[in-house]
């Protein structure tokens, strides 16, 4: 692969990526000339479906990850996404780049019913045997793939009981599973239970059982700019990142920006995005506001994440929407497990590059020909004319705003 991946055209692009032989010949048609969902896979996805709404795909590169490099899709209408997380990468890459673990052991479904259980855990030893064989027959095919039910808890809570179901979804996200088998098991203690009422049976996105770590260490001289060295930069991220420990304010803004990238890549890989934010949001609280560290360890800047990050890599839309499939082919079809370590190291790459920039020049200078050419965009300028408005904006970037991108794109045109 050509290292200024970014120089090419989107065209050219695609060329060297069949060459590399990450896609094929189907890939590149199905990018050129389908970007939007066959109306067969849209219409089954929502009711009253109307359209598909495609966003940007870029590919972040440079990401070194336990030792194998891989170029990662991002699905986003953010401009400056991409270009910073392959940024960060680069840095992380020359000192070794990311190492990831991961703990994927279930999702949790909580079985609810009303009233109180008395001789609860007596109940539910009697009862287990049969509890596991209803799980087995709601989903058969779950075992073959290497999941299954595997541990059941019962308790009382104020006016409430509640089965709370572990269940290993194998390679896929597995909310229909877990949602199938808790209601088959709610139906059947509902049964065995008549003096209690069932409320409800549904999974739970707090997901402390699906937890993914990724660390990396950059070497100073990656760091520096030409007014700071690189310690002095380290320095600065690593204060960065102890203020979001200790300021809810700036702790939400920096989560909104390991979410950037984080976002993307479920997005692209056919996931679920509310799912994702709800399990690593449930992580945080007024001790925890933020899944990310960094500080300075001998000549180096350590960073660290660890987020819940309940993702899979079959099943539901990620089978079904092309893209998803294209996408996790680029990824060279990684497991649930690998997918998990990858959106992390993803993530922290994400906080690298905006802390690094916020404590050197600023956000705003990166984001600056990104946003101008967004603004050509905007005031209605076509592929031939937005490198010539773009460059006429930046010679007044500070007047810049999408009135003075409609004047000079009208005197263009003139
Ligand atoms: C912008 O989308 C994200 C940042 O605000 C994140 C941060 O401040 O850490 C740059």
């Amino acid at each position: 692969m050509k290292s200024k991946f970014y120089e090419l055209s989107t065209q050219q692009r695609l060329q060297e990526l069949q060459k590399a032989g990450y896609l094929t010949m189907d890939d590149l048609q199905l990018l050129i000339e389908q970007p939007a969902l066959p109306e067969v896979v849209a219409s089954n996805l929502v009711e009253n479906q109307i359209g598909s709404y495609p966003l940007p795909l870029g590919l972040a590169t440079n990401f070194l990850i336990d030792g194998k490099q891989y170029l990662i899709p991002l699905a986003t209408e953010e401009p400056s996404v991409v270009a910073a997380a392959s940024n960060a990468a680069k840095r992380s890459q020359a000192s070794g780049g990311f190492q990831t673990r991961v703990q994927r052991q279930g999702l949790s479904a909580q079985v609810v019913f009303q009233g109180q259980l008395t001789d609860a855990q007596v109940f539910l030893q009697q009862h287990l045997a049969k509890i596991k064989q209803i799980a087995h027959q709601a989903h058969p095919s779950l075992q073959e793939h290497g999941g299954g039910l595997r541990q059941v808890s019962v308790q009382n809570i104020v006016d409430y009981v509640e089965f709370n179901l572990l269940i290993d979804t194998g390679e896929a996200m597995g909310a229909n599973i877990v949602n199938t088998i808790a209601e088959a098991i709610g139906d059947y203690l509902q049964q065995q239970l008549p003096q209690l009422s069932l409320l409800m049976a549904i999974l739970s996105n707090d997901a402390p059982t699906q937890m993914a770590n990724a660390s990396t260490k950059i070497a100073f001289d990656q760091l520096a700019t030409a007014d700071l060295s690189g310690q002095q930069v380290a320095q600065k991220i690593s204060a960065a990142s102890d203020f979001a420990q200790i300021s809810p304010q700036r702790a939400a803004t920096q989560n909104k920006g390991i979410m950037n990238s984080i976002e993307a890549l479920i997005l692209a890989t056919g996931n679920d995005t509310r799912n994702v934010n709800a399990a690593a949001y449930s992580v945080l609280n007024d001790t925890r506001k933020t899944w990310s560290n960094w500080h300075v360890v001998d000549q180096y800047l350590v960073g660290e994440i660890s987020l819940p990050l309940p993702l899979g890599v079959v099943g539901g839309a990620i089978s079904t929407l092309p893209l998803a499939q294209l996408n996790l082919r680029l990824l060279q079809n990684p497991s649930a497990e690998q997918l998990m370590g990858i959106t992390a190291a993803v993530g922290l790459a994400s906080n690298l590059a905006a802390l690094r920039a916020l404590v050197t020049q600023g956000i705003q200078a990166g984001h600056m020909n990104l946003q101008l050419q967004s603004l050509a965009l905007m005031a209605g300028a076509t592929a031939l004319e937005v490198d010539t408005l773009t460059e006429q904006l930046r010679k007044q970037a500070k007047q810049a705003n999408l009135t003075l991108a409609k004047k000079l794109l009208a005197k263009l045109r003139n």
